[in-house]
C-alpha cells in the first residue's frame, strides 16, 4: 500500500482532487467503505467527468492507470486489506475506572459512538488487573488480563486514555494498569503510539489536574501525544445522562472535535509511517 499510496497523487491529479497526504487519506476515510457490488466508476462520489475517466482508463487496459485505479479501488473497500490501510484507524479507548456506572467508561462509550467516519473505537477496561507485585511478576508472569490489553493495543493504531481524576492526580487503578503493561513490552506498546487522552470527573476542573499528571509518565512511555484539542467532562454527574449517554451540548461539542482532530493526526502519522518504510 506504500508505494501506491504515493502514486495515488498523480490519480487524483487528474481526476481533478486535490492530491496532498493529508487530502487523499481524508477522501478515502469519507468515501469507504464502497459497496463490494459497486464498480468505482459508478460511485456516487464521482462527478461525470471523473467517472468517464475511471470507465475509459479501465477500457484501454492501461497498466498504469488500471493498476492504480483496482488499488484505489481496494482501498475504498471493506476488507481487512483495506482496514489496514490509510482513510480507517483504530483506537482502543481504555478507561481508568472500574465503577460499573462511570462516568469515564461512559465517555469511552460516547467516543465509540461520536467516533468520525473512518474511526472506529473499541472500548476496553482494566477489570481483572490486579495490583502490580513484582513478585507475582515473577513467579506468574505478566498476567492475562495485561496480555489482554496489550493485544488490544497492538491491534490498534491509538490508543486513547480516558482518565477519572482523585485528589488532583492520576488514579492509582490507572497508573497500576499502565505500570504492568510498561512491564508487558513497554517499547512496543507505547513507544511513538499516537495516544490521546480525555476524561470526566465530577469537579469543576474536568479532570485538568489528573490529565496534567500523567505527562510525566507519558513521557517516560514515549507515547506520541495528541495535544490537539482538549475534552474536560466537569461536572460529570450532570453532563450524563440515567444511560450513562453524554448529554451536555458542550461536552459533545469538544468530544465531537477532539475525535475529527485526532483522527487526523493518527492519520498524518500513518502516512508518516508509511513513507518511512
Ligand atoms: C478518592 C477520590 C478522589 C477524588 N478526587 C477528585 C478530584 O480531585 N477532582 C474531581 O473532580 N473529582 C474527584 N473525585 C470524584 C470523581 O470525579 C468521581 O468519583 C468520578 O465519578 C470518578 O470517575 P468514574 O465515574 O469514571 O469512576 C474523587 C473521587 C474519589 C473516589
Amino acid at each position: 500500500m506504500s508505494d501506491n499510496f504515493f502514486r495515488f497523487h498523480d490519480l487524483f491529479a487528474q481526476l481533478g482532487l486535490p492530491n496532498s497526504d493529508e487530502a487523499i487519506a481524508a477522501f478515502i476515510g469519507r468515501h469507504r467503505p464502497l459497496s463490494n457490488d459497486m464498480l468505482l466508476a459508478d460511485a456516487p462520489f464521482w462527478d461525470e467527468s471523473q467517472a468517464q475517466f475511471i470507465r475509459e482508463k479501465k477500457l484501454d487496459d492501461s497498466p498504469e492507470w488500471t493498476q492504480l485505479i483496482d488499488q484505489l479501488s481496494e482501498a475504498l473497500r471493506e476488507t481487512s486489506d483495506a482496514r489496514n490501510s490509510l482513510g480507517f484507524c483504530r483506537v482502543l479507548a481504555l478507561s481508568g475506572s472500574l465503577r460499573h456506572s462511570s462516568f469515564n467508561t461512559a465517555l469511552a462509550h460516547a467516543a465509540q459512538v461520536m467516533a468520525p467516519h473512518g474511526m472506529v473505537i473499541e472500548v476496553a477496561t482494566l477489570h481483572g488487573v490486579p495490583l502490580y507485585d513484582a513478585d507475582l511478576e515473577t513467579s506468574e508472569g505478566i498476567p492475562a488480563a495485561v496480555l489482554k490489553l496489550k493485544a488490544q493495543i497492538l491491534e490498534a493504531d491509538a490508543l486513547l486514555m480516558v482518565t477519572p481524576e482523585y485528589n488532583n492526580g492520576v488514579p492509582g487503578v490507572f497508573k497500576n494498569g499502565i505500570d504492568w503493561l510498561s512491564r508487558a513490552d513497554m517499547k512496543a506498546i507505547f513507544a511513538k503510539r499516537p495516544t490521546g487522552m480525555i476524561g470526566a470527573s465530577m469537579g469543576g476542573f474536568g479532570t485538568l489536574s489528573s490529565q496534567a499528571a500523567w505527562l510525566p509518565t507519558l513521557k517516560m512511555l514515549g507515547v506520541t501525544l495528541y495535544s490537539g484539542n482538549s475534552v474536560l467532562v466537569s461536572r460529570a454527574q450532570n453532563a450524563f445522562d440515567a444511560q450513562g449517554e453524554l448529554t451536555d451540548e458542550s461536552s459533545r461539542k469538544n468530544l465531537n472535535a477532539y475525535l475529527a482532530g485526532f483522527n487526523e493526526f493518527v492519520q498524518l502519522i500513518k502516512i508518516a509511517k508509511l513513507k518511512s518504510r
